[in-house]
């Protein structure tokens, strides 16, 4: 097993978090006039999820949110990372906020704060409400103002507590996933039309940043998902596609939150971004932190000259895998990598914060104590890299495990566990993994020796 990072080789005050979100935890789809998202009209077409499940009751957390709070305080986490609903604040997708969703979040935060945990929320964990969809969703511009409105309201609320925001998770997979390919909610088929919606969430987050900055907040970023792209073959094609794929993934988001500029779309045939004057300002000031989630590379091959996408994603060779299977390899050098290689290219680089890592496991339904040497494996990989992409100069500041808990892990239902805690979903039976204490474990030996009065240490 790789090595584990101690207080030797992580910087003082490096912070340690854990990450739900609200679909994924909260059950009580119908409480306090929560609106529709898309992710409810999505579960519901035929196919969609693979174990047909819905995500009621899931972890029931939204009756139950005391019983997390004492799990993540349990870990003595720095911060809590959670979601706050977008339909459950605005169920009309505008206008004043319910505020029975307003007062269930603001009692979360109390929680937190009350058990020593910082509360870290995500504005919007990909649950747009269907009638913002319906009126075209991240495919329009308006969508930026309407989020960006929605921002106020929650800000408005719990800004006088909570200081530290992510605006969006992963627009790279709401644009792939979710618009492109049709794998997430809402499900559309677009391919290379799919484009405007990574402008649309970029110009959406930068307003968002600005009214919580007005606001007062210490700390504005979003967390988007990367992965490090190998090609399959050393040939010039496989480089190429290799290209292509980063671009689309990763640097389209990278390079205007970082830089300023889109990377050059039109070289590889992409259609432009729909930039207005002003837009590419916004966003490259938008940002006091750059969030980063990690769970594997990818591995591209040219694809035939007949498909309508220039590249195909393929197993990595050698690797092993994770639940998923060869979809979802594990190299914990890729995440060193990437961050190495993201400094480089951005050497003002921001604080950046890993806010999602993790790994599924088959593990039972029903359980008992769960000995996950496997994930605890895993995590020790990535922890490890990210101390030595730190020992390199890169401005890692804290580290995010993806997640407390087994909860409904979108398209594939109950069928892939995350969880340092283990969750039976018919009993709501919460049972810390040995992956729980070993994180535990983890963070209290980086914490600073604590100088208690008469000690000589
Ligand atoms: C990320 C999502 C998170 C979870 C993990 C496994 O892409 O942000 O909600 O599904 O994957």
């Amino acid at each position: 097993m790789t090595a584990v990072p101690t207080r030797s080789t992580l910087p003082a005050g490096f912070r340690w978090s854990a990450a739900t979100s609200a679909f994924q935890i909260e059950g009580s789809r119908d409480a306090d006039g929560r609106g529709r998202s898309i992710w409810d009209d999505f579960l519901e077409a035929p196919g969609a999820i693979v174990d047909g499940s819905t995500a009621d009751p899931a972890c029931d957390s939204y009756r139950h949110p005391e019983v997390d709070v004492a799990l993540a305080a349990g870990l003595g986490l720095d911060r809590y990372r959670f979601s706050l609903p977008w339909a459950r604040v605005q169920p009309e997708g505008r206008g004043v906020g319910n505020s029975a969703a307003l007062d269930h979040y603001s009692r979360l935060v109390d929680l937190l704060l009350d058990a020593g945990v910082v509360p870290f929320p995500t504005l919007y964990h990909w649950e747009m409400p269907s009638i913002v969809e319906a009126d075209g969703g991240w495919l329009s511009r308006d969508t930026a103002e309407r989020f960006a409105d929605y921002v106020g309201v929650v800000a408005d609320r719990l800004g006088d507590r909570v200081a530290h925001w992510y605006t969006l998770n992963e627009p790279a997979m709401t644009t792939l996933q979710g618009y492109a390919v049709g794998a997430l909610a809402p499900g559309r088929q677009l391919l290379f039309d799919a484009l405007p919606t990574v402008h649309h969430q970029l110009l959406a987050h930068a307003r968002a940043s600005q009214v919580l900055r007005d606001r007062g907040a210490a700390q504005v970023g979003l967390v988007n998902n990367h992965t490090w792209v190998l090609p399959r073959h050393d040939t010039a094609e496989d480089r190429q596609a290799a290209a292509v794929y980063d671009t689309l993934h990763n640097r389209v988001f990278t390079e205007p939150l970082l830089a300023g500029a889109y990377p050059d779309l039109e070289a590889f045939g992409l259609p432009p971004m729909p930039v207005q004057d002003g837009d590419l300002a916004a966003i490259a000031a938008s940002i006091d932190f750059y969030g980063i989630n990690f769970y594997n590379p990818t591995t591209v091959t040219a694809a035939d000259a007949a498909s309508p996408i220039p590249f195909d994603i393929v197993p990595t060779p050698g690797a092993p895998v994770t639940g998923f299977g060869p979809e979802w390899p594990i190299m914990p050098s890729a995440l060193h990598d990437l961050l190495i290689d993201l400094h480089a290219r951005h050497p003002n680089l921001p604080p950046v914060i890993i806010g999602e890592n993790g790994a599924s496991f088959p593990e039972p339904d029903h359980a008992g104590r769960i000995d996950d040497t496997d994930r605890i494996g895993y995590l020790a990989g990535h922890i490890a890299a990210v101390g030595e992409a730190i020992d390199a100069g890169v401005p890692v500041e804290e580290y995010t495990v993806w997640s407390l808990l087994d909860n409904w892990e979108w398209a594939d239902g109950y069928t892939q566990r995350f969880g340092l805690v283990h969750v039976d979903f018919e009993t709501g039976r919460r049972t810390p993994k040995a992956s729980y204490d070993w994180y535990r474990d983890l963070i209290a030996a980086t914490r600073p020796a604590v100088v208690t009065k008469g000690s000589t240490r």
